[in-house]
């Protein structure tokens, strides 16, 4: 077996390196808002799922570097079937692991009397996409629906992402599998949210949908990570409960140094978005790896949902 050493170098150093690597390579950066800061601030852009994905579709780079999972980068190279993209660190999405084709295919015979649509959570991998009609991610997952002639739709694999839709449409929602969700966000509790609040009692509180339906409730706004950072943004508020990964913190105080924000829950943490490490990007730039490389039939059917979902918004 070949062992590739890794090579190690100070900080700025790295960043010197992948600057230069970057350049002559003609690659470009993207990164997910939950990545860590050094990672987010040699990025090209940093976004949620919703802009990386038309980020992607967008790019003039020959090589597209991912940081983020799994099914992000599987999504850019959809997109940019000719293009090389790669992924610094192996990292996938927990929630993305828990929908299966057969799972859609079945939910597809046990209603095919309604006819069902079925709509895909960004945060699933090419397989499942590509027996989808549409995807959707956290920022437009009720517009998608709503934009639809049909009023059966099998949606999947975020059970509470379908319980927010299904307050937000009338649309009859089919969540499978039934109880799909992020672990990072399904561990946030009411109790966290009561005492974040009674710690600090002038925050708003800001929640990602992947959050529980009780928690939700409780939330002054909802949205992706993207739509929280314009929230704060615009908002007239000075203080921020940070209901979703605390990776989107690093943008939010660097953009707003005048406003505070607080997580809440110091255990809201992806493990999965924080593999990628300045020697990692340094190493998929020099190394070319890991590439993602996905079947041209199973790429293909996917893009359709995907752009689909690009066409609505
Ligand atoms: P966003 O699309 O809101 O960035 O969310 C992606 C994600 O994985 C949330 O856990
Ligand atoms: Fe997946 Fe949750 Fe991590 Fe997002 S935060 S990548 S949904 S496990």
């Amino acid at each position: 077996m070949k062992i590739k050493f890794l090579i190690r170098m100070e900080k700025d150093k790295y960043v010197k390196e992948i600057l230069k690597l970057k350049k002559e390579k003609n690659a470009v950066i993207l990164a997910h808002n939950y990545q860590l800061p050094e990672i987010q601030d040699i990025a090209d852009f940093v976004g949620d799922s919703l802009g990386l994905s038309i980020e992607a579709s967008k790019t003039k780079a020959d090589i597209i570097i991912f940081c983020g999972v799994d099914f992000m980068a599987e999504t850019a190279k959809i997109l940019n079937p000719n293009k090389k993209v790669l992924i610094p660190e192996k990292a996938i999405c927990p929630m993305a692991m828990m929908l299966h084709p057969e799972e859609i295919l079945s939910a597809k015979e046990k209603f095919k009397e309604k006819n069902p649509v079925v709509v895909l959570y960004v945060n699933t991998h090419a397989s499942c996409k590509a027996l989808s009609d549409y995807a959707c991610t956290s920022a437009n997952a009720v517009k998608v629906i709503n934009s639809i002639n049909n009023d059966t739709i099998i949606f999947g694999p975020d059970a509470n992402l379908a319980d927010y839709v299904k307050k937000h449409t009338n649309k009859n929602i089919i969540a499978i599998p039934k109880f799909g969700n992020c672990p990072t966000h399904h561990k946030i509790s009411v109790s966290d949210v009561r005492e974040a609040k009674a710690k600090y009692p002038n925050a708003k509180f800001i929640a990602h949908p992947e959050c529980r339906k009780d928690v939700l409730e409780m939330a002054d706004f909802i949205g992706s990570t993207e739509q929280m950072i314009k929230f704060v943004r615009t908002s007239e508020d000075k203080e921020f409960i940070i209901g979703t990964e605390i990776g989107i913190i690093h943008r939010l105080r660097k953009e707003n140094p005048g406003k505070k924000f607080y997580p809440v829950a110091d255990t809201a943490i992806c493990p999965n978005m924080k593999m990628t490490t300045l020697e990692s990007v340094y190493n998929a730039l020099k190394f070319e790896r890991y590439e993602i490389n996905l079947d041209k039939e199973v790429m293909d059917k996917a893009r359709k949902s995907i752009e689909r979902m690009i066409a609505i918004i």
